[in-house]
């Protein structure tokens, strides 16, 4: 069986996950390869989210947030930026490697952007190969 990567979209309600919708909606083809996990807000996505998401077989997540200046919760995307700016830097010291994570924003009217975003994220996973085996055994 070939390997397919399997990557997390952690969509904030107000914004990506809406996007998500509308790509939906519009019928923009994305790969199945996504699992779409919303949160209220792309703050909310804390660094154990992540690593938890590739000890359980991620090959690769995405964090999608509202564009800054739009967070219905003022800041929380500027936080995001920051957290995953600081989750980066662990990727790479468990060598899992920071371009497995990808920080972008997309709006609620960005369906395109959304399923353009997945698309070649996706094709950058399988670039990548399988997540290497690392020592993370903390649950
Ligand atoms: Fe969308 Fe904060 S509510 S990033």
């Amino acid at each position: 069986m070939t390997w397919e990567p399997s990557v997390v979209a952690f969509c904030c309600n107000w914004c990506a996950y809406a996007g998500a919708d509308l790509a939906g909606v519009s019928r923009f083809q994305y790969p199945t390869n996504v699992k779409v996990v919303r949160v209220m807000c792309s703050g909310r996505v804390e660094p154990s989210y992540v690593l938890r998401c590739f000890r359980n077989g991620a090959d690769g997540v995405m964090v999608l947030g509202c564009h800054i200046g739009d967070c219905h919760y003022f800041k929380g995307n500027e936080r995001a930026r920051q957290r995953i700016a600081d989750t980066g830097d662990i990727l790479e010291r468990l060598g899992i490697g920071r371009e497995r994570l990808l920080l972008r924003w997309i709006s609620a009217g960005e369906g395109a952007l959304f399923a353009s975003t997945c698309r070649e994220f996706v094709e950058l996973v399988r670039s990548l190969g399988p997540l290497p085996e690392v020592g993370c055994d903390q649950p």
